[in-house]
């Protein structure tokens, strides 16, 4: 609900912490076409934003500063080089404001590990600082800036179930009755670098070792309209998922024990190696997940639900 402080916060910035909350993605689709000249590849995706969260923190400081506690504490730089820090800077640099807050970041997104957790940390910045700096950029806008830090965040910016284009950063909500869809989520000991997964891709398809490309997402978008979740599950697909195993074969055990579990669907999440796989409801996630803690094939098992909302305050 509209308060009248909200309009003075967001002219003048706020005085106390601002707290963020950003989700995962998982790509429900992830169409990879050919390599652009850019060093990107042409994407058709349907981003899914779910219930597995980081929480960043900024308040009023002298200098811009970071730190953190949680998944990658210790491994992930806190430097010039972080997509948090480049997002606070790219934000005060388009809206003609000094960078300076203290930031802290709460993480459970795994480092590299396919749900894009580093994106949605530069997500979360944005929307952070934002509201800190009193600078009140539109949603679009905050994409724009989001657009030139990678191609992941500028989703992150909006949540929900999005179509990607381009490298992934043109982003337009997928309009559809709202369900609500389950999944458990296998997350492994070490993360796999996004371009390696790409270039592998490449390197398979000059082999002649891919699968054909899958292309436009219509199959996709047709069966979320349909809102039951087997149909669903025969429509996910990922074209990075034979180069995600190729680089890690043990994750084609990951998918086979989803399988066991019962899982109506087991596909890598993006570049993986997280892998997701579809329950029916949230008691059937839960029961997947015992199943593969059991199985023993992945460092974590969580559960999560989606769609939720992109990087908000609160
Ligand atoms: O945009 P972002 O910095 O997240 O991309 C990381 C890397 O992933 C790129 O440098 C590129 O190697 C690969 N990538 C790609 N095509 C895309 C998106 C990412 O090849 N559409």
């Amino acid at each position: 609900a509209w308060r009248p402080e909200d309009d003075e916060t967001s002219r003048r910035g706020a005085t106390g912490p601002v707290k963020v909350h950003v989700p995962a993605k998982i790509n429900l689709h992830l169409g990879v076409g050919p390599l652009r000249a850019d060093g990107y590849h042409e994407l058709n995706t349907v981003y899914h934003a779910i219930s597995i969260q980081d929480e960043l923190t900024a308040r009023r400081g002298d200098t811009l500063t970071l730190t953190m506690e949680g998944e990658g504490t210790g491994v992930l730089a806190l430097d010039e080089t972080n997509l948090v820090i480049r997002a606070a800077r790219a934000l005060a640099a388009y809206a003609g404001v000094p960078a300076h807050a203290r930031l802290h970041l709460r993480k459970q997104i795994p480092l590299a590990g396919g749900l894009a957790g580093g994106s949605a940390d530069a997500a979360a910045a944005l929307v952070a600082c934002d509201a800190l700096w009193g600078t009140g950029l539109t949603r679009d806008e905050l994409a724009t800036v989001a657009a030139g830090l990678g191609s992941d965040v500028p989703f992150l910016v909006f949540g929900g179930t999005a179509l990607g284009t381009g490298r992934g950063e043109a982003v337009s909500p997928v309009l559809v009755r709202p369900t609500t869809w389950h999944w458990t989520v296998a997350i492994a000991d070490a993360g796999l670098a996004t371009p390696s997964v790409y270039a592998e891709l490449d390197r398979l398809r000059d082999a002649g070792a891919a699968p054909t490309p899958m292309g436009s997402p219509d199959r996709l978008l047709g069966a979320l309209r349909q809102r039951d979740p087997a149909v669903l599950g025969a429509a996910l697909g990922n074209d990075l998922e034979p180069a995600a195993v190729s680089l890690r074969p043990e994750l084609a055990r990951v998918l086979a024990a989803g399988r066991s579990a019962g899982a109506l669907a087991s596909i890598v999440s993006g570049s993986g190696p997280t892998c997701v796989f579809l329950a029916s409801d949230a008691g059937h996630a839960d029961r997947m997940a015992r199943d593969l803690t059991a199985a023993d094939v992945c460092r974590l098992v969580r559960t999560a639900h989606g769609p939720v909302a992109g990087a908000r305050v609160g």
